[in-house]
């Protein structure tokens, strides 16, 4: 359902629950992408009328407040963004959010302070959820569900909310939703996938799924190494997830069965220590000492993986390539964002970390077919998992 199907908002109060879990370096905002990703549907929402009351959540604070994932800092963003004064509630469903609520006019924009501060958001615990979701319906007459980056959460602002008001799906969501099917949906070929980050466990279902449908699959980041050691390298001192290396085994040898091409880095760059200034050098792959830790791919894996992505139809990549985060070791993560900048297949940035890389690292968003605002949820997306917050709103509820 879209917002069309609310009828007329002017005067009603609106719920939009958004994805505004921004980086926050003490309490500037280093990337404001999921803030612009909001602003379609809040735009729309306050040139109808509406009352706009956004929730989301910041960081995974314990299920009670803790300042340092306050949503304060993003309100002042959002407000330069929209171009009206945003008001702030300190509590979510408290007196303050209450008062925000029955002082907000028509065409004005409240946000509450974050969801996670209430343990009933995540709790695992059904009654807790629908009792914190209810509290929440309490303060809206209409639900619009936009934070495609937590649609796979069964969360009560995500999942439960969804049933006590009339709901639908705001623009980030549709609009996500659209452009990641075209890389689920029959991809045009070759579909390559760069997959990269320092959490191999979290990729290990997207790998699975991909092993049947993509052409190539190209493996960077802190992940690789788990890789590296299932084909009996040293990895010294790297990231290794060793609780996954026979899954790692096995995938090498179903992507051979299935005449798919998993591309391993050929050489690394390697530090004695984790931090910006460390004095990094470049081996092959399997020549890693024991003393030293993988950081980055290296110049000879950058150009490789670009002559395997330059002549794909399809492109999906999520997760860096490296420690991108320090000027040295990002070489590889910007040597991966400009091939698929340049390339003229359908190229996709799946959320999270490689989001935030591209815009930090100075590449223009309209230079790539879709940057999502997912990590977690893209990639659950792309597994074809079922997506909690996308399947309730599919539903009629009474
Ligand atoms: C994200 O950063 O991927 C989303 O905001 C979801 O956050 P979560 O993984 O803490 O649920």
């Amino acid at each position: 359902k879209t917002i069309d199907s609310l009828g007329e908002l002017r005067g009603t109060r609106v719920l939009v629950r958004a994805d505004l879990n921004v980086p926050l370096d003490g309490t500037t905002i280093t990337d404001d992408g999921r803030i612009r990703a909001a602003l379609p549907t809040l735009t729309r929402l306050v040139e109808a009328g509406a009352r706009v009351i956004v929730i989301s959540h910041l960081g995974r604070p314990k299920g009670a407040p803790e300042a340092k994932y306050s949503l304060q800092p993003v309100v002042g963003r959002l407000g330069e963004l929209l171009g009206q004064e945003v008001a702030f509630a300190t509590d979510t469903v408290g007196s303050s959010a209450q008062e925000v609520v029955a002082g907000l006019e028509d065409g004005r924009v409240a946000v509450l302070e974050n969801l996670r501060f209430n343990a009933g958001e995540t709790s695992k615990d059904e009654a807790e959820r629908s009792a914190f979701a209810a509290q929440l319906a309490a303060l809206g007459d209409a639900f619009v569900s936009d934070g495609f980056g937590v649609v796979h959460r069964k969360q009560a602002s995500v999942y439960e909310l969804a049933t006590l008001l009339p709901a639908a799906a705001g623009e980030l969501v549709l609009g996500e939703v659209e452009s990641l099917r075209k890389v689920t949906d029959q991809p045009e070929r070759p579909f390559v996938v760069v997959l990269g980050g320092a959490k191999i466990a979290d990729k290990l279902g997207v790998i699975d799924s991909l092993l049947g449908k993509a052409d190539r699959i190209l493996i960077g980041g802190g992940m690789a190494y788990t890789f590296q050691k299932a084909k009996g390298h040293e990895v010294g001192q790297s990231l290794l997830d060793a609780s996954k290396i026979d899954v790692v085994r096995e995938y090498m040898e179903r992507a051979e069965a299935n005449g798919v091409e998993l591309v391993l880095p050929i050489d690394t760059v390697i530090a004695p220590e984790f931090s910006a200034d460390a004095p990094a050098t470049v081996v092959a792959a399997d020549a890693m000492p024991a003393d030293q830790e993988g950081m980055d791919i290296g110049p000879e894996t950058a150009r490789l993986f670009g002559e395997k992505i330059a002549d794909a139809a399809t492109v999906f990549w999520n997760g860096p390539m490296g420690v991108f985060e320090f000027e040295t070791f990002a070489k590889g993560t910007t040597a991966v964002a400009e091939v698929l900048s340049t390339a003229p297949g359908y190229t996709v940035v799946g959320g999270g970390d490689s989001a935030a890389a591209v815009r930090t690292l100075g590449f223009d968003e309209s230079l790539f077919s879709h940057i999502s605002t997912g990590g977690g949820a893209s990639l659950e997306l792309i597994e074809g998992k079922d997506l909690p917050g996308i399947s309730i709103l599919e539903e009629d509820h009474a």
